[in-house]
């Protein structure tokens, strides 16, 4: 059985670590910082990604709390972010390389680009929980505000943050953050997405206890 009670069921007794006890928290510990050789160890892992070709079409702006980039990543957050994300020790934006060139017209840089990103941060995400720390993806912020504000430049596209850290008091915050805590983790069940050599027809599991559905 899973040692982590925010663990997935069923099948996270199955899941290797840092997967099985990675979920995404609200309540940061503001106090907490990361040393710069955490920081640069996260970066390796997104580095160390996979990618199309090798293209490694990503770029990541390290926001730290206290300097300008973090500021201006706070002024853009939605409201449902605006409560959680600043307590967070390091937030990293992640930027796709898209285009070769300024202009909407400049050719695709990599037709996979936006999913070599998200590889690279699905990388950095599991790095942090295999140091002990948590992520925490968002999307909800001002992308065209913030990514005037940093100087993303057009051939360029801001996509998420990564807030990273370690969980903190929830008598801190306020009572709609420290609930989101709380919520339920449910996932659409296999049946409905894992298909067999052809979309729509179900892939039957073995049936062991714990991986379906
Ligand atoms: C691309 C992306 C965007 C997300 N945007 C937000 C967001 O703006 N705010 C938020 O609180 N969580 C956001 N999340 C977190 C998801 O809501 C969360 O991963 C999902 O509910 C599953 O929860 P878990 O990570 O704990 O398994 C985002 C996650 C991803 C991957």
């Amino acid at each position: 059985m899973s040692d982590d009670p925010r663990a997935p069921q069923p099948g996270a007794e199955h899941l290797a670590e840092p997967l099985r006890s990675r979920w995404s928290p609200s309540v940061y510990d503001a106090a907490h910082r990361l040393g710069a050789d955490e920081v640069e160890t996260l970066l390796r892992a997104a580095q160390w990604a996979p990618s199309k070709g090798n293209t490694q079409p990503w770029a990541l702006i390290v926001c730290v709390p206290g300097t300008p980039g973090h500021d201006r990543l706070v002024a853009s957050l939605s409201r449902g972010n605006a409560g959680w994300v600043p307590r967070a020790s390091v937030v990293f934006l992640t930027v796709a390389h898209v285009r070769d060139g300024d202009g909407p017209d400049a050719p695709e840089h990599s037709d996979l680009a936006l999913y070599d990103v998200g590889q690279a941060a699905a990388h950095l995400t599991l790095q942090a929980r295999a140091m002990g720390l948590h992520a925490h993806q968002f999307a909800g912020f001002d992308h065209d505000a913030l990514a005037d504000a940093l100087g993303v430049p057009s051939s360029h596209q801001l996509l998420t943050g990564i807030a990273v850290g370690v969980p903190g008091d929830a008598r801190e915050v306020d009572e709609r953050t420290a609930a989101r805590d709380h919520r339920d983790r449910t996932r659409r069940p296999l049946s409905e997405w894992a298909f067999a050599g052809r979309f729509g027809e179900p892939y039957e599991t073995d049936g062991t206890p714990g991986t379906t559905p």
